[in-house]
């Protein structure tokens, strides 16, 4: 209320240091919180509301193994999986970090046949291509860090990695037309091994192998990556060639573990202990550093200031990079899968707005697709704008340009165009005050990147844990699954069916009916 009517550019002009007070760095990490709608004092009591709601509490909790995933009443221990060098650390009666340990060598030694050619598929012929197979968190984080770190196994990447998530054929279908299959090895990765797409695609590509390698040992071109190894087993993948994580790791946080294989497959293993090391050192910082200097902590209080008290329903994602692509996905399900919910941890309807709608795309492009509506909509959307300083690249014409846009993007947001005098009338008014995040990697390193990736896993635990909320489970997400299941049956038995509602009665009747006609 305070600040209702004050401009963020007055803030500004009444705290010439605004910029230093509200720029935060750790490692190659520099994050500007200055432009988003709040003074020193809003932050102190956004720092305030942190204590009260028990987030160191909560944070230790997390990290010493404790059930804080109360609703699957397990723990949520992916640190774990950047500390495999640390002590031995039980739960369940399990030294996990001894296990997290035996779980990367197993990969390092796949990772290694594959990246030297080593690994021969059932004709003899070596491994050149690795399709993976998964969806949600079983291949957004996975696909985002290697594309972002490509490059920094470029000049010794052998195995090309491709991805297929969707269950519709248009999916699998044309990459499995552009591989060899004497050279091709399927990574079926699914925590549960129920998920309905990747197990689908999973079948097709094990058909594909059957058919086209007659008589052949098709094991030898199947890595299962689960946390249910009998299910991968049962599928036919060869004990050899499964690797496992936990049940205390959620999809949503497991590039960090074996099911990064892709990421080693493409930057090898060194640089991907490197993406770990990242990591790491970002959970130190998260769990030493104080709550006013932590940048997990204050990149969750904003979200919770614009969230929760400017009104604004969306967040958007904007990496001014495009090695980070494929960023906005893996934060979109990290952030509405794990705080997009509406029970508390007391099992009460929340009072307040939890998950912000969480989108995105690279910029320059977004500037081109939906950012109108960020400058003149008639809702507040914040941002994450996300740059790199240092490119990889020798062409500075073109990372000026994008970084300029970056720059100024920012500032258009913030500043608005208030003045529709001088030949401007309302339609150029732009109110201005849209509040936006800036986040300056220093460079595209693994650390910096597994930096980055912890920061935003922390950010989205601070806001739950503020909210009242567990942001480990997904129940939401089974009801459409279980609804999916019963009506694919139905389908399949080609029936007339009448016990949904009236339109989803019509719409697959209407599809069961046309799939009939004998034309088809
Ligand atoms: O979308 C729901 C979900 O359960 C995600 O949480 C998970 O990342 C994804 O499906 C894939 O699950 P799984 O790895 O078990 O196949």
């Amino acid at each position: 209320m305070r600040l209702h009517g004050v401009h963020t550019m007055q803030m500004f002009a009444t705290d010439p240091d605004r910029f230093e007070h509200f720029s935060f760095e750790f490692g190659g990490l520099f994050m500007d919180l200055s432009k988003n709608h709040l003074d020193r004092d809003v932050l102190t009591s956004l720092v305030k509301l942190a204590q009260t709601t028990g987030v160191e509490t909560w944070r230790d909790k997390m990290f010493s193994g404790e059930p804080v995933n109360g609703t699957e009443r397990r723990a949520a221990l992916h640190t774990a999986l950047r500390n495999s060098d640390g002590p031995p650390f039980v739960v369940n009666g399990e030294d996990i970090t001894a296990s997290v340990r035996q779980g990367l060598e197993k990969m390092t030694g796949i990772v290694t046949r594959l990246r030297s050619h080593q690994w021969a598929g059932s004709t003899g012929k070596p491994v050149t291509d690795v399709l993976h197979i998964g969806i949600g968190g079983s291949i957004l984080g996975p696909a985002a860090a290697s594309r972002a770190l490509a490059r920094t196994g470029a000049n010794h990447n052998p195995i090309n990695v491709h991805y297929v998530s969707n269950v519709d054929a248009e999916a699998i279908f044309p990459i499995l037309e552009s591989l060899n299959p004497e050279s091709t090895l399927i990574t079926a990765v699914s925590k549960s091994f129920t998920t309905l797409e990747t197990l689908t695609n999973a079948q097709t590509a094990r058909d594909w192998l059957l058919e086209s390698l007659p008589g052949g040992d098709i094991g030898q071109h199947l890595i299962g990556i689960t946390a249910e190894p009998p299910s991968a087993i049962a599928f036919g993948i060869p004990e050899d060639n499964i690797l496992t994580f936990w049940p205390w790791v959620g999809g949503r946080f497991s590039l960090w573990s074996t099911v990064g294989l892709p990421i080693a497959l493409t930057i090898g293993m060194d640089a991907f202990h490197r993406l770990l090391e990242g990591a790491r050192l970002m959970d130190r910082h998260f769990c030493d550093a104080p709550l006013d200097q932590n940048l997990p902590v204050l990149l969750a209080l904003i979200g919770i200031w614009n969230t929760d008290f400017q009104d604004t329903g969306a967040h958007a994602i904007l990496p001014y990079d495009e090695r980070l692509a494929g960023l906005p996905q893996h934060l979109q399900q990290l952030e509405m899968e794990s705080t997009g919910k509406s029970a508390n941890r007391w099992g009460e309807m929340t009072p307040w707005h939890t998950a912000p709608i969480v989108f995105g795309m690279p910029g320059n492009d977004a500037q081109h697709t939906f950012f109108q509506a960020l400058h003149q909509g008639t809702r507040t959307i914040s941002a994450d704008f996300i740059g790199c300083i240092r490119q990889d690249h020798p062409h500075d014409d073109h990372h000026d340009r994008l970084m300029a846009n970056l720059f100024s993007q920012t500032e258009a947001l913030m500043r608005g165009r208030t003045e529709v005098n001088n030949g401007n009338d309302i339609h150029h008014f732009c109110p201005g005050n849209r509040p936006s995040t800036t986040i300056l990697l220093d460079a595209m390193e693994p650390e910096t990147l597994g930096m980055l990736l912890a920061l935003y896993e922390h950010k989205v635990f601070v806001q739950a844990t503020i909210w009242g909320i567990n942001p480990f489970d997904q129940w939401g997400v089974e009801l459409g699954k279980e609804l999916a299941q019963s009506i694919l049956e139905q389908i399949e038995s080609g029936n007339a069916v009448s016990d949904h509602d009236g339109s989803t009665n019509g719409l697959v009747n209407r599809f069961v009916k046309s799939r009939q006609k004998p034309d088809r």
